[in-house]
């Protein structure tokens, strides 16, 4: 059965203006694709395991072309189960405001866990090569302002997501931004709209092999 990894990155639950976009975009995956099972990572609700000195020294015993072994290997442990989880989806969605130009640390978190060397990319002697090479990406978005034309400057989430995960062989990235959800009510609710149109069809026009 192929997995749809559903990542959340806002604590507000049914008060999210994120959630709600995606929702709008989830209504129209399970009746395109009601074969496919959806796997609900909630950031805020899990207890993700703190990158300690042991757990840091692994990764570099990997950056290093070591394999893990010992108290690195049992430190690993739950960073494994997480690497193994986001490795098994066949698609990826993203929920995430914009928090201070950028994403969540929630979201930070999750990414400084799962995107290691060996199992999320590699390096070769042509370069860095990502593992994930082929699979999508949807990311919801919604924030406060307007980052649009000059404000795309200070957009440090789109950009970011891009990269890190472009690096790991995700090329194929497809945003829904609701933007400005605070600059007035009308304004929100008309964005909302737009950005709900906009997730269903993204859905709509998703092309899963
Ligand atoms: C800690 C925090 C930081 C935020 N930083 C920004 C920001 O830098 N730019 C912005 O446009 N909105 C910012 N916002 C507003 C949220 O992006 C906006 O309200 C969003 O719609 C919230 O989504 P949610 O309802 O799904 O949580 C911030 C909100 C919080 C709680």
């Amino acid at each position: 059965m192929k997995k749809l990894l559903h990542v959340i990155a806002t604590p507000r639950g049914d008060e999210s203006r994120t959630l709600k976009v995606t929702e709008a975009f989830l209504d129209v995956f399970k009746s395109r694709f009601p074969d496919w099972s959806i796997d609900e990572l909630n950031l805020h609700k899990e207890k993700l395991p703190p990158l300690t000195l042991k757990r840091v020294d692994g990764k570099y015993a990997l950056l290093g072309g070591k394999e893990l072994s010992g108290e690195f290997k049992e430190a690993w442990q739950e960073i494994i189960v997480h690497i193994e989880r986001f490795r098994s989806a066949d698609l990826y969605l993203i929920s995430t405001p914009m928090w201070n130009f950028t994403i969540p640390y929630t979201l930070k978190h999750y990414i400084d866990i799962i995107v290691q060397p060996k199992y999320l990319f590699r390096y070769t002697g042509a370069g860095v090569e990502g593992l994930l090479k082929g699979k999508k990406m949807v990311v919801i978005a919604s924030r406060g302002g307007d980052y649009t034309g000059d404000g795309s400057k200070f957009d440090y989430q789109e950009p970011y997501l891009r990269a890190i995960f472009g690096f790991c062989g995700i090329e194929d990235i497809t945003f829904v931004v609701g933007q400005p959800m605070e600059m007035g009510q009308e304004l929100q609710s008309k964005k909302l709209e737009e950005a709900k149109a906009s997730a269903r069809s993204a859905a709509r026009g998703l092309r899963l092999g």
